[in-house]
C-alpha cells in the first residue's frame, strides 16, 4: 500500500466503524509468527496476539492449509445437519478432561457466557425447582460484553450505561473464601469466576480459593463455572488453567485461541448438567459449523501436545526471570508483577496506555488490564530471544 492508502484506509476505518476502540493510525497488513508488518513495512513484535487467539502466531502451515482443504469442502450448513469436525473436536475436548462429558459450540466468548449462565439456571429449575436463579460472580471479572455476560462483569464503567442488565447477580471478592462464603445462599444456581482474571488485572485464583468456591458449589447445589476463555488452551503453560489446583468445575467457556483466529467459543460440561438440557433449549446458526471447528481440532491437538505445553512452561518461566529483574531494576515505575504463564501483566506507578503506546513506537505490541497494568499476551510459540527482546523495550520505556 502506498502511504496515500494507508491514510485512506484509516480515514475511511474513522468515518465508517463505529467507534468503541481507541486504534493507532498504522494499518496491519500481514503477520508471520510472532510478527505483524503494517502497510508501511513496519515490523512489531506482537505480545498481544489478537488479545489471547493467536497462540500458534501468524501464519501457520498447517492451520491455513486446514482452513483452505475444509473451505473447499464445506464452510457452513447450520446445526440442522450433522458434519463430522464438529463431533471430532467435541471428542477432543471432552477427552482433555475428567469434569465434563458434553460441548456446546458458540461463536465468541460471550455468547460461550450466555449459554453457559442459560444452562445454570435450566440446571437449577430441572432440580430444585423455581426461584434457584442467582449467580455470583466477583471484583474484577470479566466475562464480555452480552447482557448476561455483562451482568457477571464487574467493572461499572462497562456496565453503568447499558442498565438494567441481567438481574439475580451479587458480586463477592476474589480470593476471598469468606466473602464468597457470605454471599452464598440457597437461591445461587452457579458461581462464575476467571481461575486467572484476564481484563481485570492478571490476578491469579489462589487453590485454596478455588477448592472453598468448589465447596461451597457442592454445600447450596450450585455450580461451579470457570471461565477459561484468555486463560486456558495452554497461555498458563497447562491446557487448562485450573489444573494445577486440582479443582474441576460443573462447566468451563472457552473461545479466544480455539480456531486459530477464526470465531468459536464454547461450553464444555459435565453430563449432570447436559441431562437438564433438551432439544430446542439453546441454539445458534454458526456455532460448531465445519470450518472454524475443523482447524479448532488442529489447534487442540497441537497445544495440548505435551511437548508443546513442556516448551510453553520453559519460555515462561524465561519471561518470569526476565521480568523479576525488570521489575527490580525499574522499582520505581513497577509495582508488582502479576499473572502466570504467557499471560503476565505489570502493574505500573504510570499510566498503562502510556507506556502501550510507547512500546509501539519502538515495534512492541503490549495490552493494558485498566489503567495502570501493562497486559503480555505473546503467542505461545515465542522463543527465548523474543522475550530478550520485548524486555529490551520494555526497558527503555519504563524509565
Ligand atoms: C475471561 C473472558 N471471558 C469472556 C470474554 C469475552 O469474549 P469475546 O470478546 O469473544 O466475546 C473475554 C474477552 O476478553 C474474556 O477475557
Amino acid at each position: 500500500m502506498t502511504t496515500e492508502q494507508t491514510a485512506a484506509a484509516v480515514q475511511t476505518d474513522r468515518e465508517y466503524i463505529l467507534q468503541t476502540y481507541v486504534k493507532p493510525s498504522f494499518v496491519i497488513e500481514r503477520g508471520e509468527g510472532v510478527y505483524l508488518f503494517d502497510t508501511e513495512g513496519r515490523r512489531y513484535l506482537d505480545f498481544v496476539s489478537g488479545i489471547a487467539v493467536n497462540a500458534l502466531g501468524y501464519g501457520d502451515a498447517e492451520v491455513t492449509a486446514t482452513i483452505a482443504e475444509q473451505a473447499a469442502k464445506l464452510i457452513h450448513v447450520s446445526n440442522l445437519y450433522l458434519t463430522a469436525p464438529a463431533g471430532e473436536l467435541a471428542r477432543m475436548l471432552v477427552e482433555s478432561h475428567p469434569a465434563f462429558h458434553r460441548v456446546f459450540f458458540a461463536n465468541s466468548g460471550a455468547e460461550a457466557v450466555e449459554g453457559a449462565i442459560k444452562f445454570a439456571r435450566r440446571y437449577a429449575r430441572d432440580r430444585v425447582g423455581e426461584g434457584k436463579t442467582a449467580i455470583i460472580a466477583f471484583d474484577g471479572s470479566f466475562h464480555g460484553r452480552t447482557m448476561g455476560a455483562l451482568a457477571v462483569t464487574a467493572r461499572e464503567k462497562y456496565r453503568e450505561p447499558f442498565e438494567p442488565l441481567m438481574p439475580g447477580v451479587r458480586f463477592a471478592a476474589f480470593n476471598d473464601a469468606a466473602s464468597l462464603e457470605a454471599t452464598m445462599g440457597p437461591d445461587v444456581c452457579a458461581v462464575i469466576l476467571e481461575p486467572v482474571q484476564g481484563e481485570g488485572g492478571l490476578r491469579v485464583a489462589d487453590p485454596a480459593f478455588l477448592r472453598a468456591a468448589r465447596a461451597l458449589c457442592d454445600q447450596y447445589g450450585a455450580l461451579l463455572i470457570f471461565d477459561e476463555i484468555q486463560c486456558g488452551m495452554g497461555r498458563t503453560g497447562t491446557l487448562w488453567a485450573h489444573e494445577p489446583a486440582g479443582v474441576y468445575p460443573d462447566i468451563m467457556t472457552i473461545a479466544k485461541p480455539l480456531a486459530g483466529g477464526l470465531p468459536i467459543g464454547a461450553v464444555l460440561m459435565s453430563q449432570a448438567v447436559a441431562d437438564t438440557i433438551h432439544v430446542g433449549d439453546h441454539g445458534t446458526t454458526f456455532g460448531g459449523n465445519p470450518l472454524v471447528t475443523a482447524v479448532a481440532s488442529v489447534v487442540l491437538r497441537r497445544v495440548s501436545d505435551p511437548a508443546f505445553l513442556a516448551r510453553v512452561r520453559e519460555v515462561s518461566s524465561y519471561l518470569d526471570e526476565a521480568l523479576h529483574d525488570l521489575a527490580a531494576e525499574r522499582a520505581d515505575t513497577i509495582i508488582e508483577l502479576r499473572g502466570r504463564g504467557l499471560m503476565r501483566g505489570l502493574r505500573l506507578t504510570g499510566s498503562a496506555s502510556a507506556a502501550r503506546e510507547a512500546a509501539q513506537e519502538r515495534g512492541l505490541l503490549v495490552a493494558t488490564a485498566g489503567e495502570d497494568v501493562l497486559r503480555l499476551l505473546p503467542p505461545l510459540i515465542i522463543e527465548p530471544r523474543h522475550v530478550d527482546d520485548s524486555i529490551a523495550v520494555l526497558r527503555r520505556v519504563l524509565k
